[in-house]
């Protein structure tokens, strides 16, 4: 068929979360106050962590860009969502659609790959403590957060270069609360098997792969921090432990969203609320609580 005959879609509209309107106007009140505390939660910790000549280590350095990456994850999703709920059926522009797919994918891939060099950071801070400094040099820091910018930035351009290929000729309604890939490449009026399976490669077997390699270095962790002494070892499997929560609560809603095919199942718009709106205000908690940022808190 030729691509000519399709009538392009020039709008997607965005089902939203479904449920009476007073049911839509309590939710936008608690999840305005959910968006206005994660801006504050993350922007405090970036605040922090820049201001405070005490914690210009390489732990907090990149926990204060996962803060920052927080913050702008949310502000890529929430606006929308939030008059989502007092205006149901909002209608988001074919571009508009693509660029937020843009922004989410390339924050949410920058943010697993830091997770990835957090896990390397508490590794080295931990099994080779003399060599820390000297190991996470300030330029290798730089060179690591660089890295995972160009590693987020390349899986969201491909992507984006994929959904840009595909037809729409029709059906436009989304059923979600932003644009998403999985929802988006079903609206496709085209057979989708290869893309789809470029797509569940790039964002789910990527990320499969590093929940792996990160549960593995973490076990190996708490396997060798049990030779340590006892002191030491609290303090790092404190630390462990936050991060081990955060990687959990990070990684489980992106498998189950992207490492499988794109069927509607009944749980998610629950697990995107979850990985968009939950998430970025669990982080600042969970890190702060655990680690020694509490103090300046
Ligand atoms: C992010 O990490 C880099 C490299 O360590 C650091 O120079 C920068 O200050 C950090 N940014 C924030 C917002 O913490």
């Amino acid at each position: 068929m030729e691509r000519e005959n399709y009538t392009t879609v020039t709008n997607f509209l965005l089902l939203g979360l479904s449920g009476s309107p007073v049911v839509q106007f309590l939710l936008f009140f608690i999840f305005l106050a959910v968006y206005g505390t994660t801006v504050l939660g993350n922007l405090l910790i970036v605040a922090l962590v820049a201001c405070e000549h005490n914690l210009h280590m390489p732990m907090y350095l990149l926990l204060g860009n996962l803060s920052f990456l927080d913050f702008c994850c949310y502000s890529v999703t929430a606006p929308k969502m939030l008059v989502g709920f007092l205006f149901p059926s909002q209608t988001i522009s074919y571009g508009g659609c693509v660029a937020q797919i843009f922004f989410f994918h390339f924050i949410g891939g920058i943010k697993i790959f830091l997770l990835t060099i957090m896990a390397y950071d508490r590794y080295v801070a931990i099994f080779h403590p003399l060599r820390y400094m000297t190991i996470m040099s300030h330029g290798v820091c730089v060179g690591l957060v660089t890295a995972s910018w160009v590693g987020g930035f390349i899986h969201s351009i491909v992507q984006v270069v994929i959904i840009l290929q595909l037809p729409f000729c029709g059906p436009n309604k989304l059923d979600n609360f932003y644009c998403d890939v999985p929802q988006v490449v079903k609206l496709a009026c085209t057979n989708i098997i290869t893309e789809e399976l470029l797509m569940v490669s790039n964002s789910g077997l990527v990320t499969l792969l590093c929940f792996v390699v990160l549960l593995i270095s973490y076990s190996v962790l708490l396997a060798k921090l049990r030779t340590h002494s006892s002191e030491g070892r609290s303090k790092a499997l404190s630390t462990c432990a936050s991060h081990i929560t955060v990687v959990t609560l990070i990684f489980g809603p992106c498998i189950y969203i992207y490492a499988r095919p794109f069927r509607s199942f009944p749980l998610d718009k629950a697990v995107s609320l979850l990985y968009t709106v939950i998430m970025p205000v669990l982080n600042p908690v969970i890190y702060t609580l655990r680690n020694k940022v509490c103090k300046w808190l």
